[in-house]
């Protein structure tokens, strides 16, 4: 693995990813074409990845041993919660053939993903030395997708 490594780079590129199946899902939703399921499976099975990788590999180097930053970690997987929560709703909505609201979903999912991309994950990489930053990118690297 090369020396220099970020976290943002891969988490970014991973947000990037999973957005590009969001659009996808979206536009399948708009046509009508019965990809839809298909498309909103998975979308889902790369966000519930991404947000796993997010709470059992990174979020525990974020907070120090005096609990600093470690309220903004528990902000981040109640948001998780919410965005599985919603998840949820949408695919039994889809399931059921009923109208699908992703609005507010989408804006939350977008707001969460903004302040890890331009917040939360640029100062985890000011924390973290090479050593520790190679350990996260060994576990994340081969599980999530990042084009
Ligand atoms: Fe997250
Ligand atoms: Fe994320």
């Amino acid at each position: 693995m090369k020396e220099s490594i970020n976290i943002s780079d891969l988490m970014i590129q991973n947000h990037k990813y999973i957005k590009k199946l969001f659009d996808m899902f979206k536009k399948d939703i708009k046509e009508n074409n019965g990809r839809v399921l298909k498309s909103f499976d998975t979308f889902k099975w790369e966000m519930e990845k991404h947000l796993l990788i997010e709470e059992k590999a990174i979020f525990g180097f974020y907070y120090s041993d005096d609990g600093e930053n470690y309220e903004i970690t528990l902000d981040l997987i109640k948001q998780h919660k919410i965005i599985l929560e919603m998840l949820k709703i949408i695919e039994v909505s889809l399931r059921d053939e009923e109208a699908v609201n992703i609005l507010e979903f989408e804006r939350l999912w977008i707001k969460h993903k903004r302040f890890e991309d331009e917040i939360f994950y640029p100062e985890l990489d000011r924390k973290l030395n090479n050593h520790e930053k190679k350990d996260i990118a060994e576990r994340i690297v081969y599980s999530i997708p990042v084009n």
